[in-house]
């Protein structure tokens, strides 16, 4: 069961993060999973996705919360009962929450190829300081950080190039800005990111 490690991001605000190495029957037997819990797992398709989302309760036991004490809304946002702001990412063998008594949101991707055939549909002014080394890891940080900022807003609806511009950083700074630029939503994020083996953490707060 291996909480890989935990970041005190600052005073009011923690990051946890799952390395997912159990089956999901291990994860399902050791923890209590609310109805809605075991309807949505029921219905997942992919164990991969399991593991996630089971992952993810034990990172909430980690943090003080069980899964009854998290919530959802229609968009699919998670919430604390008891007022904390929470974000959730899952991917492949990681899975990480962000709990905070402000706005958060969190993201990790595995770094992939990919990314670079798809850069055009979410960079824009950040092409200003890419450069060509480590691009996919550049890349993979600016698609966190948007994804992060994304499921801070309130209301969704952002477009990814023109509504959650990142500021220049280079990968060794660790940490940058992002903004949220929308109708009368105009604010500014605190960017953290880091390399956890072939991934990349990504996590916004202000
Ligand atoms: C909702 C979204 C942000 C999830 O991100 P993802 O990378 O697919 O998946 P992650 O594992 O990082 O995050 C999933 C978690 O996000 C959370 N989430 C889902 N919808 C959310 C929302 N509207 N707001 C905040 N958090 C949300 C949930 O906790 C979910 O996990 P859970 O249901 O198991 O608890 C993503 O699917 C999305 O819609 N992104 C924007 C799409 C877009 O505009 N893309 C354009 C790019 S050019």
């Amino acid at each position: 069961m291996p909480l890989f490690k935990t970041i005190q991001a600052n005073e009011n605000t923690i990051v946890y993060v799952w390395k997912i190495e159990e089956v999901v029957d291990e994860l399902r037997d050791n923890i209590h999973l609310n109805e809605r819990s075991i309807s949505r797992i029921e219905k997942m398709k992919s164990e991969l996705h399991q593991r996630g989302f089971l992952s993810v309760r034990y990172l909430l036991k980690e943090a003080g919360y069980s899964d009854d004490e998290l919530f959802y809304t229609s968009d699919g946002k998670p919430h604390l009962k008891d007022g904390n702001h929470i974000s959730i990412t899952h991917s492949y063998t990681f899975s990480a929450i962000i709990v905070s008594t402000t706005q958060v949101g969190i993201d990790m991707e595995m770094n992939r190829e990919k990314i670079k055939r798809i850069a055009h549909k979410f960079v824009d002014s950040e092409n200003d300081f890419l450069v060509e080394e480590n691009l996919i890891e550049q890349l993979t940080v600016i698609w966190g950080a948007k994804e992060s900022l994304f499921k801070i807003h309130p209301d969704g609806g952002l477009l990814f190039r023109e509504h959650l511009p990142i500021e220049s950083f280079k990968l060794t700074d660790t940490k940058t800005k992002g903004w949220i630029k929308k109708d009368n939503y105009y604010e500014n994020y605190d960017i953290f990111f880091e390399q956890i083996e072939n991934f990349t953490l990504v996590y916004a707060m202000n």
